[in-house]
């Protein structure tokens, strides 16, 4: 009893003194993101001790949101690789953390931001839970457990010089099933797989911290290429590391969008499975009038393009978690579309 409540005293004393009693993550999710303990400092994104930042060759798009993204696993525990699902294992415990916030200005990465929402994903005996902790405007020292999802007005200068504005929209508890539910309709990690984490040095560091276990031979390791950087990859090899990222989570014959039959993951080699001159399984306003998901040498043929294009709810693709078209991303995947040789019937 004694040790126990020194040991409190420590920790508290450790976690620069809030108030708050430590939250429990076996159980529901607290009010505040400051009772986890993830951060030694909110405001500037400094982790923990023991959470370890990671990022990802490639990220989904967010309405031109930057990223930090973190894992925080109990002591002496470990990812283990898994091949099949693709994500790696993660024990009862285990918090992963991504903040979203929009840069004053996006030509100047390390200037001024405004925090928007921090979301955690947390590892409990019966699977993963998660949910969206909300920052207000100007109060960047914590953030507060997401309830309905009010839209966030927020503006900033873009990569042209020019401004910018989005009702930035957190999502609700149920939306993030609607992404997470990679496959079988069960909760997952999406980002933390070999092939988003193998960028430079990354996840040989990740393996050699003991974060990553299992893992085969590092000349094995499958690798997607950086969408955004023109010096990874062919066009086709970043197009399809865009939507990989972007589309894969539930374009995948065990996702929530299995009965299109259109599926986007980096391994998918199927040209039919791809979209190329795929008809649609429903030809209504979703399709534009095209005939194909894509027709080779005719992104504004291809029902991908007008998808991908489109910011209406019910046409739009991804069809949640965007109000804004990713102009560098669309850009891309028709110039893959453009070069495709062939036609359809
Ligand atoms: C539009 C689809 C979408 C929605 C909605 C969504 N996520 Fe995600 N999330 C993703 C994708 C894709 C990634 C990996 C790519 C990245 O990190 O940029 C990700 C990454 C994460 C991560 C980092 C770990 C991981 O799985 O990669 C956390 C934590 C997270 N999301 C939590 C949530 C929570 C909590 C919600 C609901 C409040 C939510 N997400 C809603 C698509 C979504
Ligand atoms: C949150 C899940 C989700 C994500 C993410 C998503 N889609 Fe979809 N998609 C669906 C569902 C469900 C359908 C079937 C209903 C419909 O057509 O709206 C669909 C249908 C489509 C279709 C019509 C397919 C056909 O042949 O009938 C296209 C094209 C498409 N998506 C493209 C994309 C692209 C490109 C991306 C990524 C940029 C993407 N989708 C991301 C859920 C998703």
């Amino acid at each position: 009893m004694k040790t126990a409540a020194v040991l409190t005293l420590v920790l508290a004393a450790a976690c620069g003194g809030s108030d708050e009693p430590a939250c429990d993550p076996s159980g529901p999710m607290c009010k505040t993101l400051s009772s986890y303990r993830l951060f030694d400092d909110i405001a500037t994104q400094t982790p923990a001790e023991g959470v370890v930042p990671y990022a990802l060759n490639t990220p989904l798009f967010s309405d031109y949101t930057t990223k930090d993204r973190f894992v925080s696993l109990p002591p002496g525990e470990s990812l283990a690789w898994r091949d099949d699902p693709d994500s790696f294992v993660a024990p009862t415990g285990t918090i992963v953390i991504k903040t979203f916030s929009y840069l004053a200005d996006r030509r100047m990465p390390t200037g001024d931001r405004r925090l928007l929402e921090t979301r955690l994903l947390i590892k409990q005996d019966t699977g993963w839970t998660g949910a969206s902790y909300v920052y207000d405007e100007g109060k960047p020292s914590d953030a507060i457990l997401a309830i309905a999802g009010a839209p966030l007005s927020a503006s900033w200068i873009h990569d042209d010089g020019a401004a910018r504005t989005n009702a930035y929209v957190v999502p609700n508890k149920n939306q993030c099933k609607e992404c997470h539910n990679e496959h079988d309709d069960k909760l997952d990690l999406l980002g933390p797989k070999a092939r988003h984490l193998n960028t430079g040095t990354q996840l040989q560091q990740l393996v050699d911290l003991g974060v990553v276990t299992g893992a085969p031979a590092a000349a094995t390791w499958p690798k997607a290429v950086a969408a955004y950087d023109p010096g990874s990859g062919t066009v086709e090899q970043r197009a399809r590391a865009w939507l990989d990222i972007n589309c894969a989570f539930c374009h995948n014959d065990r996702g929530a969008a299995r009965t299109s039959g259109l599926f986007l993951g980096y391994q998918e080699t199927d040209a039919l499975s791809l979209g190329i001159c795929k008809p649609p399984v429903a030809a209504g306003r979703g399709s534009g009038g095209r005939a194909f998901g894509i027709v080779p040498g005719q992104p504004d043929a291809s029902i991908m393009m007008f998808r991908i294009e489109s910011t209406e709810p019910d046409i739009r693709m991804p069809e949640l978690g965007r109000n804004l078209v990713d102009a560098e991303g669309a850009s891309l995947v028709r110039a893959w579309i453009a070069q495709l040789p062939g036609s359809c019937p």
